[in-house]
């Protein structure tokens, strides 16, 4: 099977599980047809200052279990959010976070945290180089889809609207901590029903990942991505 080929199996295969969830229970919240989101960069900066205890003052977190938010995708910062608000996730800090942000407090945060330059990378090692494989190529043999191909070869994410105005909530990865992509990828492998479409395409691919390959690309994208 050649790597587009498992591309398009694992996204028919997370459309079937996603859709019907989607479509019948109202469960699970359902992001294939949004539209961009918008918001004022200036305003989000000054409601940012509780989300900087824990991930920094510029988007960058200290605690490398904890995600960076600078040069996040607004739409899928914002999506996130709207999930956490609305109790996808009540084990998370998140959650609490959420509850007193309205609509217009998201999107501000959203725009601004989209607008911050992504963590700097430092120099790579072999270890990580061998993320950088498994991310443009992916591992037919293993079923493990390019992850360039729906996070960007620049590993930015994607933050354009398709052809019918639907916004694409491919988070940007360049420059995550390690740590935090390992967890979050097991967390993803892990859940058995996930609350979002998004979570849908995700969790499949993340089963696809044995921890060692999951740390590679991590530090691969921490270092900087390409
Ligand atoms: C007490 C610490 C804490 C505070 C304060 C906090 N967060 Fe978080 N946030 C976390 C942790 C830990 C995670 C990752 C865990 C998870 O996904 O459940 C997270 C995850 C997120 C995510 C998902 C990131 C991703 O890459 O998927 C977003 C978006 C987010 N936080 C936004 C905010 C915003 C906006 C604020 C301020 C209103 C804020 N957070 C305040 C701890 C915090
Ligand atoms: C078919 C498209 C697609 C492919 C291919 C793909 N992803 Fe994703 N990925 C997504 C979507 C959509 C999300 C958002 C999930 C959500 O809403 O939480 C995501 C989320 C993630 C996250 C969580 C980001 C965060 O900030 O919490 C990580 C880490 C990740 N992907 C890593 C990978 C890796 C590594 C690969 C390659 C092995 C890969 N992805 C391939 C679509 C894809």
């Amino acid at each position: 099977m050649t790597a587009i080929e498992t591309l398009r199996r694992i996204l028919f295969a997370a459309m079937l599980a996603g859709c019907p969830l989607a479509c019948a229970s109202g469960d699970v919240i359902d992001l294939r047809s949004v539209g961009r989101v918008h918001g004022d960069a200036t305003a989000g900066k000054a409601k940012a200052t509780v989300c900087s205890a824990c991930h920094g003052p510029a988007g960058v977190a200290l605690v490398p279990t904890f995600p960076n938010l600078a040069g996040q995708n607004a739409q899928y910062v914002y999506w996130r959010l709207v999930a956490f608000k609305r109790g996808v996730d009540p084990d998370s800090p998140m959650t609490a976070q959420a509850a007193s942000l309205d609509d217009v407090a998201m999107r501000d945060l959203a725009a601004y945290f989209a607008s911050l330059p992504p963590a700097a990378g430092h120099a790579t090692d072999d270890a990580t180089m061998a993320g950088a494989t498994i991310y443009r190529d992916g591992d037919p043999a293993r079923g493990i889809p390019p992850c360039q191909g729906c996070h960007g070869s620049d590993a930015r994410g994607r933050t354009d609207v398709d052809r019918n105005g639907h916004a694409r909530l491919y988070p940007a990865l360049r420059g995550q901590h390690a740590p935090y992509v390992a967890n979050r990828l097991a967390d993803l492998a892990r859940d058995a029903a996930p609350r979002t479409s998004t979570q849908h395409v995700m969790a499949p691919i993340a089963r696809t990942l044995d921890a060692a390959s999951a740390d590679a690309i991590g530090r691969w994208l921490e270092a900087g991505a390409p």
